[in-house]
């Protein structure tokens, strides 16, 4: 099993003036209201036309710096002693407004520059080929991920990854967490809040993300790619409130309609039944073509990741709520909740691995799971003792289902390097073990520092190294 780290391209990179405006870049950062995590992830034109007349902060600019701290952060993580990176490229790095028929250079030596750095550092890589941010251009002009020639644009920004990159791939996944289209249409697939509640233009956007994902894996066949072709999700994990099997109808129906759904279509390569009475009793009538479902069949992928912070709870009964990953849920009496209120759930790590492994019967990778939480530093150093109990805690359950014979094939830190959050925009909610010296506001010098989370995991890579 490989031990890992994660960022994306939007809350780690900065370096604005070498790309072209995306999605991320027009979320502003607002001063924390009880319930951040949703603050500023569905975004009307009004707020879009103010970024563009740069009114506000915007925290995506500038991430961590990390565009230009790139050599010492990838030391860093050779020092951590990770076995796989997983990080994302920047759309509108490579393709500024996205519809362009050539690259855009820059883009081309910055992101050479980090796969050899990463290959020097024998570290591994875990390539999202798109993680939310979408090009603005392609939003306006196009309607983002509505509009079927999105496919084409984005089949030439992974073509350009394939031909300059593929050497240095072990693993990749065409979009990060894909089901956010329709929990976070915005950041997945660039729908602007003023149209946002139409279900057909989320499932029509899905869909076209479906058959570029299916595309993807059909072109690194053509190109005889080495690397292992991945689907990711954003892990839920229900539990019904009460033994009420109404309570326990809701979880499993919303397992479907929040997780279960993309990755059928991905891993088994069809449409399930449940989600045609879904568009039925919805009106949801998308365009399916014949071709599609070819498509969708011959290309599934060869294994399944998913992002696990917490769990959830459903019921249709009146009950306290809290915050989770991009969305609201019912407070879990039995958990304890992190300073953002998502709910810690080890075990629920255990069940999610179970259930994905039971459904799909494929190797998996925990793309992303860590503690976002409010750190100190203080003389150039941070105790997080917090973030190591979590990590142990979950740690912990991986080492139960690995007895339990599940193929895990790696775990990976997220924000291993101190980013921007993708929720509340802020930098105070921190994941990392590797502390940057920035706020909420951009004020600070960017310079790194080593949690004692970081000498933790660095002793238990080396430990289950030692065992394996
Ligand atoms: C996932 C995203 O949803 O959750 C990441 O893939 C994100 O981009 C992570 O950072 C944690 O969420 P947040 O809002 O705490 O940054």
């Amino acid at each position: 099993m490989l031990y890992g780290g994660a960022i994306s391209s939007s809350q780690y990179e900065g370096g604005f003036q070498d790309k072209g405006l995306d999605s991320q870049d027009c979320r502003p950062y607002l001063v924390r209201k009880d319930n951040a995590t949703v603050s500023t992830r569905l975004l009307t034109q009004d707020v879009i036309d103010r970024a563009k007349d740069n009114e506000g902060y915007y925290p995506f600019r500038k991430g961590v710096e990390g565009y230009y701290h790139i050599d010492e952060d990838i030391e860093l993580l050779k020092e951590l002693g990770i076995d796989i990176y997983r990080f994302s490229i920047s759309w509108s790095r490579l393709y500024p407004k996205g519809d362009e028929l050539e690259p855009n250079q820059k883009g081309i030596e910055y992101y050479t520059k980090v796969f050899k750095k990463l290959k020097e550092a024998n570290i591994k890589v875990f390539l999202t080929l798109n993680h939310y941010a979408i090009p603005l251009y392609l939003i306006e002009h196009y309607n983002g991920w509505q509009n079927r020639q999105m496919i084409t644009f984005y089949q030439r920004l992974v073509t350009t990854i394939f031909t300059n990159w593929s050497e240095y791939i072990d693993y990749y996944v065409p979009f990060n967490e894909i089901n956010a289209a329709y929990f976070s249409p915005y950041n997945g697939i660039g729908l602007i809040k003023d149209q946002e509640y139409d279900l057909n233009k989320i499932f029509q956007g899905l869909h076209h993300q479906f058959i570029a994902s299916a595309l993807t894996i059909k072109l690194a066949k053509e190109y005889k790619i080495k690397a292992k072709a991945g689907c990711m999700v954003a892990g839920f994990c229900y539990y019904g409130l009460t033994s009420d099997p109404i309570d326990q109808l809701k979880a499993l129906q919303d397992e479907q309609l929040h997780q279960w759904f993309y990755l059928d279509v991905l891993a088994k390569g069809y449409y399930p039944n449940y989600i045609k009475r879904f568009f039925k009793d919805n009106n949801i009538n998308i365009e399916i073509k014949d071709e599609d479902l070819t498509l969708l069949k011959d290309n599934t992928c060869d294994f399944i990741s998913f992002s696990y912070y917490a769990s959830n709870v459903a019921t249709n009964k009146e009950a306290k709520q809290t915050a989770g990953n991009l969305v609201v849920t019912t407070k879990n009496p039995y958990l304890k909740a992190s300073q953002w209120g998502w709910q810690i759930d080890p075990v629920g790590l255990r069940i999610m691995l179970h259930k994905i492994y039971d459904r799909y019967n494929l190797p998996i990778f925990i793309a992303e799971n860590g503690l976002g939480a409010k750190d100190e530093l203080i003389d150039g150093k941070v105790h997080d003792e917090y973030r190591i109990e979590y990590l142990k805690a979950h740690f912990k359950e991986i080492d139960e289902c690995l007895k339990d014979g599940i193929d895990l094939l790696g775990y990976f830190l997220w924000g291993v390097i101190d980013i921007v959050s993708a929720g509340s925009c802020e930098m105070t909610k921190r994941y990392g073990v590797i502390y940057v010296d920035s706020d909420n506001l951009g004020n600070g010098t960017y310079n790194r520092y080593k949690k004692d989370s970081f000498y933790w995991y660095q002793e238990y890579i080396k430990s289950k190294r030692l065992q394996q």
